[in-house]
């Protein structure tokens, strides 16, 4: 099996893999990062969402064999000595989790929003979510959230 250097979170991997086995599949088989979810698989509900190179990205369908001299991110990594960061205890201050299963993917389209707009409006927040399914329907508290970290 061919062996595919990756940066992860700031750190470099090398991983075993075949060349199409998508990097959610990498990121939580090989390397115990189990933020991302595995949802539909299929690109449709954002549960896998991390960044690459900053870009809010489906790992579900993304061949390893893609990243070379990307960087990725995961939900893992917005921790900060450890501990959550601003959005992450955003989420938790507003008990924006019911089940939990859609969150990693809500704060890391979140945190990619963030990053372009430090102070969106609500339709900007709910436009950048439109792609990310939660089946508990808790999408106001998770809003919420988003708005919370913009403004603290
Ligand atoms: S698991 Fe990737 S989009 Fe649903
Ligand atoms: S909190 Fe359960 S799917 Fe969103």
């Amino acid at each position: 099996m061919p062996r595919y250097s990756l940066m992860v979170n700031g750190k470099k991997q090398s991983v075993e893999a075949d060349a199409d086995t998508p990097l959610l599949y990498v990121l939580r088989d090989n390397l115990a990062l189990n933020g991302p979810k595995f949802g539909c698989g299929l690109g449709q509900c954002g549960a896998c969402t991390v960044h690459v190179d900053g870009v809010a990205t489906r790992s579900c369908l993304l061949p390893v064999s893609t990243l070379a001299g990307k960087a990725v991110t995961t939900l893992e990594g917005l921790l900060i000595n450890g501990q959550p960061g601003k959005l992450q205890q955003a989420f938790i201050d507003e008990q924006a989790a019911q089940c939990g299963y859609c969150i990693n993917g809500m704060i890391m389209t979140s945190a990619a929003l963030l990053k372009t707009k430090p102070s969106p409006s609500d339709d900007d927040i709910k436009s950048a979510l439109a792609g990310n399914l939660c089946r508990c329907g808790t999408h106001q508290r998770i809003c919420a959230a988003v708005k919370r970290a913009a403004t603290a």
